[in-house]
């Protein structure tokens, strides 16, 4: 949550904080603001709203720096106006200051500073952290950055400068992502390495307690104590390009289009048997007593679809956990058990400690996730990436395909008795399954036309359409803001059914053969009561076509590879509605990619 960008090097810093920050408003997009320092001349300037209005307004002006540092925020403290956008700075304009997280103990030290004479005009934690930085300083940015972070409860990535120190940054981590971008005599710093990629590709990621000083592009990391410390170059194998829009109107939509391409790479040199991309192979996997799937949002519903396929070729019970929950009760976990932690960005703070909580209890766990380097992929035992490249829409498309896909493959390796294996041996055939899927979408504009102004609709779908129908209601309540409700089928009748009337829309997967007469009369109570039905399937289910208003017809596949292709008529579903509705697609309100706060 929160884009975070910085520059040191030969470069003007603004035109590389605009494309950063251009990069990072997925990330939160309630207002922007850059700050720059020329010799003992701090200019910051933020704006309420979009990055479009920061620019706008940059353009009657002529800030100029050796060093800078932007942000694009999204609001925790005090609501989004010019005040409480960051940079923020301290009482004498001499300290500039970004930072995602969340400053527990913010009040104190504010009234603490207030006692002290110093006042405040925003309503953030972070202001705070300024202006206790202005009334700590020791004569070196560095030494004070430790000194305050000492005091600091709570979550952070941090970037200071200051004007008494001019040509240093000085930045740290804790819990919060930040990650260093190593350019030739050029540093960059970024919440998310997709932001300065088209700089280097050789990245840092910051653990928890990292600090980092930045001069002249030259940087040195050190420990909270200042103990200088070493961390590895990673090298990212993403393209720029990955990162754009590829003359499409929206992320989301390039990102749709593009899953045929991408979950050729999440599959590439993993059906082979024994492969060493497997991170855990069916002589170990066979140990464990029990699974605990956990994982938020989207993430969680791609677990729901992992339940049913390792309890089948397991024979261990597999718990599908909400990572919201799961951390504060007291789960039963032991250390036999295998926690699969599964993250887009893997830094959803509600998911990291989750995997706190399973690794305290002695289980080995497996991170499922995206974003190569992320905490989550540091914290686990083992690590799958997706491999989807970077998923810029906050809709999450690609990573949910990639989550099932993932979860497909490591399915498929503690497949001992070959129970899946008529699924399992058309794997390879998936990414033409998906393109052909994607000839669906003239015929979903057309639904969504019909559709786009209703305030209800409804998604059922039984055992693994089910786990559909909860991320296809999901995709269309968070970018179209209509209310939708995904349901078990056989739940209908147990209350929701009072809702259904002369037509409401209906939406049905019916990808699995074996449960599909039950799903039709459910579909049958639903039509008795004036829904219209929209139904997908493939060319087996033609009792439900010959019943539905419309029916989504899937290519030939096996019941298990049908259910991954059913997303994609849901995500168009969701696209164009939203579209017809003309709202913020890769933006919508109140949300924002990784959320990395409580
Ligand atoms: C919805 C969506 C969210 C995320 C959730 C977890 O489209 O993207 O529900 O799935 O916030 O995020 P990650 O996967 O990054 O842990």
């Amino acid at each position: 949550m929160c884009g975070i960008i910085g520059y040191s090097g030969p470069k003007e810093p603004l035109p590389i904080l605009i494309s950063g920050l251009s990069r990072l408003e997925y990330r939160g997009y309630d207002s922007a603001g850059v700050a720059l320092i020329d010799g003992d001349n701090l200019s910051i300037e933020k704006k309420e709203g979009k990055l479009s209005v920061l620019k706008e307004h940059l353009e009657g002006t002529s800030i100029k720096g050796n060093i800078g540092i932007g942000h694009t925020r999204w609001a925790t403290h005090g609501v989004p106006s010019d005040v409480n956008a960051h940079p923020h700075a301290d009482n004498a304009n001499e300290f500039a200051i970004i930072h995602n997280g969340i400053i527990e103990n913010y009040a104190e030290l504010k009234d603490d500073l207030i006692q002290d004479d110093y006042s405040f005009i925003s309503e953030t934690d972070t202001e705070v952290v300024a202006v206790e930085l202005s009334r700590k300083w020791n004569g070196e940015l560095l030494d004070t950055v430790l000194d305050v972070a000492k005091s600091l409860d709570g979550t952070y990535a941090l970037v200071v400068t200051s004007t008494k120190q001019p040509g240093t940054i000085v930045a740290g981590r804790m819990m919060s992502p930040l990650v260093l971008g190593v350019g030739e005599g050029e540093v960059f710093l970024a919440s998310d390495s997709a932001a300065i990629l088209e700089y280097t590709n050789k990245m840092i990621f910051l653990e928890n307690g990292d600090f980092v000083e930045i001069n002249d592009g030259n940087f040195t990391l050190y420990d909270i104590e200042k103990n200088v410390i070493t961390r590895d170059i990673q090298v990212i194998d993403w393209e720029v390009s990955e990162a754009e829009k590829a003359g499409h109107d929206h992320f989301m939509y390039k990102e749709i289009l593009e899953q045929a391409e991408v979950i050729e790479r999440t599959i590439a040199g993993r059906i082979e048997e024994n492969s060493t991309e497997i991170p855990i192979h069916l002589d170990k996997a066979k140990k464990f007593e029990k699974i605990w799937i956990v994982a938020c949002g989207t993430a969680y519903h791609a677990g729901l679809f992992g339940k049913d396929l390792f309890e089948k070729v397991l024979g261990v019970p597999v718990s599908v956990e909400l990572a919201s929950e799961f951390r504060y009760r007291e789960p039963i976990v032991g250390e036999n058990d295998l926690g699969i932690v599964i993250s887009q960005s893997g830094e959803t703070m509600d998911t990291i400690a989750a995997t706190e909580l399973l690794k305290e209890n002695g289980a080995h766990v497996l991170a499922l996730v995206n974003v190569v380097g992320s905490s989550l992929a540091r914290m686990a035992d083992s690590v799958f990436y997706l491999h989807v490249g970077p998923e810029i829409g906050v809709a999450s498309t690609k990573a949910y395909l990639g989550m099932l896909v993932g979860q497909l493959l490591l399915a498929k390796h503690w497949d001992s008795d070959d129970k899946l294996a008529v699924a399992f041996d058309e794997i390879s055939d998936l990414p033409k399954l998906i393109e052909q899927t994607m000839a669906c979408e003239k015929q979903i504009k057309d639904i969504s036309e019909k559709i786009y102004k209703k305030n209800d609709i409804y998604f059922i779908g039984r055992g693994l359409d089910y786990a559909l129908a909860a991320e296809g209601a999901l995709k269309l309540k968070e970018i179209s803001y209509l209310h939708a409700e995904a349901l078990a089928a056989g739940e209908l009748k147990h209350g929701t059914l009072a809702l259904i009337e002369d037509g409401t829309p209906v939406i049905v997967t019916a990808s699995q053969n074996h449960l599909l007469d039950k799903t039709t009369s459910n579909v049958q109570e639903v039509i008795a009561r004036g829904a219209y039905v929209i139904a997908i399937g493939d060319n087996q289910s033609k009792k439900l076509e010959n019943i539905s208003d419309e029916y989504v017809t899937l290519p030939d596949s096996n019941e298990i590879l049908t259910t991954v292709i059913s997303i994609i008529p849901l995500q168009f579903i969701a696209y164009h509605v939203a579209n017809l509705n003309g709202e913020s697609i890769d933006q919508p309100r109140n949300l924002a990619k990784s959320v990395t706060v409580e």
